[in-house]
């Protein structure tokens, strides 16, 4: 287990980059929470370098969406129960609807990812009926390419800048826990009490 500042840093990055690659990665989808103090979980596409941003993916219709526009505020809250590792990163989001970054993003999606912005109402609407808000004609079926297409219109990507993080690993020996503030010459470390 990673013992220096530096290392923790990397151990961070590390498991954040296997959780974009890798579904199955036990942070894959943390905990993202609100300025508001709401709480989702929400899928992590990318990690950069050091780990001064990350970006998710959502749907435009949102109530998560006003609300970061109201108020940057983010945490997000991810945990490795294999090896008992918590990550608690801080900062501030912005969301983009358009622009090379959401292109691109969009570009990268899948016609299965992109279905769920083919709802016909945003997250949060009511309905009459238990049921997925998809058309019926792609509740059992992914869209073709040029079908999913049409959600493009309510696909946003969450940009993340990650102002502060804290690395917690708890074991039987005491464990051992660190935060992390960027400052203009990178990542600055304390060790503090698990
Ligand atoms: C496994 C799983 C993965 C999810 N991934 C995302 C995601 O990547 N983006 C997203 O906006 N919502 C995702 N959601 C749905 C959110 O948790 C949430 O219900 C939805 O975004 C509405 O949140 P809001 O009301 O806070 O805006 C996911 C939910 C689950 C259960």
């Amino acid at each position: 287990m990673p013992d220096s500042f530096d290392a923790l840093i990397d151990d961070a990055l590390a498991r954040l980059n296997r959780a974009v690659r890798d579904r199955d990665a036990p942070m894959h989808s943390p905990v993202v929470v609100t300025g508001d103090g709401d709480a989702r979980i929400m899928v992590v596409r990318a990690a950069d370098g050091d780990l001064a941003a990350l970006r998710f993916h959502t749907d435009a219709r949102s109530p998560k969406v006003r609300t970061i526009a109201a108020d940057a505020r983010i945490t997000v809250l991810a945990y490795d129960p294999f090896d008992r590792v918590q990550l608690r990163l801080t900062g501030t989001a912005r969301v983009e609807q358009t622009g090379d970054w959401a292109d691109a993003a969009w570009a990268a999606t899948s016609p299965l990812g992109r279905r769920c912005y083919l709802a016909m109402v945003g997250p949060g609407a009511p309905l009459s009926a238990p049921e997925s808000a998809l058309p019926a004609d792609l509740r059992d079926h992914r869209p073709t390419l040029a079908q999913s297409e049409a959600g493009r219109a309510n696909f946003a990507i969450v940009l993340v800048r990650v102002t502060a993080f804290d690395w917690l690993r708890l074991g039987r020996d005491g464990g051992l826990r660190a935060r992390f503030e960027r400052s203009e010459c990178g990542w600055q470390g304390e060790w503090i009490a698990p």
